[in-house]
């Protein structure tokens, strides 16, 4: 298990360019599936979860070339339907290929996929829009099955489920008729994959609202599709330097990909400017206030931890009420250890009393968002602070180490 070995405060100076979205970059592999041409994608984090999605192609058949953020997948041998279990188990995600295997071979069979553990995770939306193609469903033995004799276009409701609107969309492109996906999730990830789907030669309306249309076409062609950026990777960031009280430009930025976490921050009293497609975090004085996680445009829950982190350095008591998952506050324990001052309320809300000092320390991380949080924790921090397990947190930040450095950060990563 690696760790980084952070040496602060830090005070963050530069340019920042983030890399292109896990949570696209993870589903256009999946849907390279959809076609037997070579799919192209340029802007690919080189993330560990990026790495077990390539992986798992591999097990069914795919080849697969990833160099300098360029990931080139042929689909052309794939002719298996059960992708590798252990890896399977491993990443939540796993679970979008099955749209993609049901529309290239009408079945699929999958372990029952894992990620991060911050609750339950219930699959029942996924199982609900597959039912509603009219496929039939077995589970035994820790795996599920997916069958139908003939995929058909059909109304779904994935009940704003991210990943169970993408197996929607997914499982229609190639279905017989018309589809009609209502309930749909509108994150902006959603959206760039339904680009890339049309860029394939789908016929999809609807792309970043709720009610989404699709037309079956009888065949997807390979395409080249650069994924964009990862507006998670931006929020963490600008947490990092906020919290820091440090001044720096994030580069490749969608101000409209951001929801409402730069109003909402705003409205704590962060500043920033923003010009073409450039952010700069501007020295501020934050102040407490009242942060509701809420699916997009809503405050994302994947930058909850960065935020509370930051909020232990704003004046007052602020609140966190997180409202999709019930176990996302398992860095509390190592943030109160290096000083901060949080109280959990029950699992879905946290009180943050600040501004509070935090000192080094050795800490661990539990979930790629809670490490997130931590190493922000650690950038605040005056002395050494040690992050164990750091391998979670590279599941969706690539070379952190490395950016951070650049960014005047001493910091370095040990194996
Ligand atoms: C995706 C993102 C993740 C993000 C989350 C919410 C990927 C790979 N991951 O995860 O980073 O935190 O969206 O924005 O894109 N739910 C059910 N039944 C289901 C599915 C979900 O009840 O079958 C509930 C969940 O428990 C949660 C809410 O719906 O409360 C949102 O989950 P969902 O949008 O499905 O998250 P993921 O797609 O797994």
């Amino acid at each position: 298990m690696s760790k980084f070995i952070i040496n602060g405060p830090s005070t963050l100076k530069g340019d920042f360019v983030p890399s292109g979205a896990k949570n696209a970059a993870l589903k256009m592999i999946a849907a390279s599936l959809l076609t037997k041409d070579k799919v192209i994608l340029e802007n690919c984090p080189d993330i560990t979860d990026v790495h077990s999605l390539i992986s798992l192609m591999e097990s069914l058949g795919a080849k697969t070339n990833f160099q300098n953020n360029i990931l080139e997948i042929d689909p052309s041998g794939v002719n298996k339907f059960r992708p590798d279990d252990d890896v399977a188990k491993k990443i939540r995600a796993s679970i979008v290929l099955v749209g993609p295997l049901l529309a290239r071979f009408n079945k699929a069979q999958i372990a029952h996929p894992g990620g991060c553990l911050i609750g339950n995770r219930p699959l029942d939306a996924h199982m609900d829009v597959f039912r509603q193609y009219g496929i039939k469903i077995n589970y035994k033995d820790k795996y599920y099955s997916f069958s139908t004799p003939i995929l058909t276009g059909a109304k779904t409701f994935p009940c704003l489920s991210v990943t169970a609107t993408e197996n929607a969309i997914m499982t229609a492109v190639l279905a017989k008729g018309e589809s009609t996906i209502y309930a749909a999730a509108a994150e902006p990830e959603i959206k760039d994959l339904i680009l890339i789907l049309r860029s394939m030669g789908a016929r999809i309306r609807g792309a970043g609202t709720h009610n989404i249309s699709i037309e079956g076409v009888k065949k997807l062609s390979g395409t080249r599709f650069r994924i964009m950026p990862d507006r998670i990777e931006i929020g963490t960031i600008i947490c990092a330097s906020l919290a820091t009280g440090s001044e720096i430009t994030i580069h490749d930025f969608r101000e409209k990909d951001m929801g409402n976490f730069i109003y909402k921050l705003e409205s704590l009293g962060a500043k920033f400017k923003i010009e073409n497609s450039k952010l700069t975090v501007l020295k501020s004085k934050l102040n407490s206030g009242r942060i509701d996680t809420r699916t997009y445009p809503g405050f994302s829950t994947d930058l909850q931890s960065p935020t509370a982190v930051l909020l232990t350095q704003a004046g007052g008591v602020s609140r966190i009420f997180e409202t999709l998952f019930e176990n996302r506050f398992n860095f509390i324990a190592e943030l109160n250890r290096m000083g901060a001052k949080i109280k959990q309320i029950n699992d879905y809300v946290i009180e943050i009393d600040g501004p509070t000092k935090l000192k080094g320390a050795n800490i661990e991380s539990s979930d790629l968002r809670a490490g997130a949080a931590l190493v922000i924790a650690g950038l605040i921090a005056e002395g050494k602070t040690v992050i164990n397990n750091i391998d979670i947190f590279e599941r969706g930040y690539e070379k952190w180490e490395n950016k951070l450095s650049k960014l005047g950060v001493n910091i370095i990563k040990e194996k």
